[in-house]
């Protein structure tokens, strides 16, 4: 396993830090809709805080492109970060500048404050080293926490390393532990869940968790792909037309490994996409004309929540079917049901799948929700993350 130096490896006391947290937080004007990310961070904040660190925050917010974006300043983050603490934190109204290094100076032990969204900058997707220079001219030490940014090689993830030492917080430190467990001699059997819409986002995935786990249950629009490569015509339903051969030969290859790759063999199809619209349940050979599918069905759902009844650890990544969408969520909430229930160690990852369960009220029920969406799925693949890979080792 990855073994990275933490804060609580090296002395934080006095020290200004340079801490990349994942802010990337859904809002509702000034309102952050779903604050799990930053509460993640909290342990790493406390921590700085009660060992007498100087902490200036960095994060970015949604896709600005380098330009100033009014709807994605980070203060609404700020403001909640600042409840839940229950104490002041400081917020720049830019990234970096003299009235920037002023407040950095200006700051005492155990304060707090968080710069403007990092990809305000030009530079920083470019990682850009005269930005990263800047971002670490007033700091000790770099102290990254952005697990769910560390597959991205970005001036704040991974350029500012090159000024400054750095290491984990400690949510990176329990994402990187907590994900290679199923990786490294995991509890079994292992089941792998992969739903959401593309193949495309998950090929390598997929083939990873063909040689590691005892079983891989696909649902979503990606389950639609493989039915449409074994010839079945699935009529209105989304599926990537473009990878149909690449779906052949994943089909190909999980007939003559361990693990035992299943599909949906029922379907719920609809006409249209909307809240409570009539649906039928059907096979993936009778699916009507006009209608897509847009959920596994009721007996695909029972027979994956019985799969994962006996596990000895569950990873998913994606929704099962357009969960956002009612009654589109019940072969989500079938198996999810299921995993709660079981005595396994889950894990869940990706925002789509984490705000489902949310809605469900089955987060606390999992093992481990990771902040990661495409960085847990790199992180799976056995890819190096530039913002993991930038830290010293132990
Ligand atoms: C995420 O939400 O997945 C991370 O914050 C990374 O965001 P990005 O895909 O815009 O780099």
């Amino acid at each position: 396993m990855l073994n990275k130096k933490s804060i609580k490896d090296i002395n934080v006391a006095g020290k200004t830090i340079l801490l990349r947290a994942d802010f990337n937080v859904p809002l509702s004007g000034h309102n952050v809709t779903d604050d799990t990310r930053i509460r993640a961070v909290l342990p790493t904040l406390e921590y700085l805080i009660k060992h007498n660190a100087k902490v200036v925050m960095a994060s970015h917010l949604g896709r600005p492109k380098g330009e100033y974006k009014p709807e994605l300043k980070l203060d609404p983050v700020a403001d909640r970060l600042s409840e839940l603490l229950g104490r002041p934190v400081a917020k720049a109204g830019r990234v970096r500048g003299p009235e920037v290094n002023e407040m950095i100076e200006k700051l005492k032990e155990g304060e707090l404050l968080l710069l403007e969204n990092v990809r305000f900058e030009s530079g920083e997707e470019k990682n850009d080293p005269e930005l990263a220079a800047r971002l670490t001219d007033k700091v000790d030490l770099f102290v990254n926490d952005a697990f769910g940014t560390a597959h991205r090689a970005h001036a704040s993830t991974s350029g500012v390393a090159a000024h400054v030492p750095a290491v984990a917080g400690l949510l990176m430190k329990k994402e990187i532990e907590t994900l290679s467990r199923c990786l490294e001699d995991p509890p079994r059997p292992m089941v792998a869940i992969l739903g959401g819409a593309k193949v495309s986002d998950k090929i390598n995935v997929i083939r990873r968790f063909l040689e590691l786990a005892d079983n891989l249950l696909i649902g979503g629009g990606m389950a639609n792909t493989f039915l449409a490569a074994q010839g079945y015509d699935l009529k209105n339903s989304f599926y990537e037309k473009e990878q149909l051969d690449l779906a052949r030969s994943i089909l190909e290859e999980s007939g003559s490994c361990r693990c035992r790759f299943a599909l949906p063999d029922d379907l719920v199809a609809t006409a249209e996409l909307k809240d409570n619209s009539p649906y039928e349940i059907v096979k993936p050979d009778r699916v009507p004309d006009q209608l897509m599918a847009v959920d596994i069905g009721p007996e695909s759902a029972a027979r994956f929540g019985r799969v994962v009844s006996d596990a000895g650890m569950v990873v998913w990544n994606g929704p099962l079917g357009v969960f956002e969408t009612p009654p589109f969520h019940k072969g989500t909430e079938t198996v999810a049901r299921a995993v709660a229930e079981s005595r396994a160690y889950s894990i869940a990852g990706g925002g789509d799948l984490v705000a489902a369960l949310e809605a469900l009220s089955l987060s606390s029920q999992f093992s481990f929700i990771s902040t990661g969406g495409g960085a847990a799925l790199e992180f799976w693949e056995g890819k190096k993350l530039p913002g993991i890979e930038v830290l010293e080792d132990k």
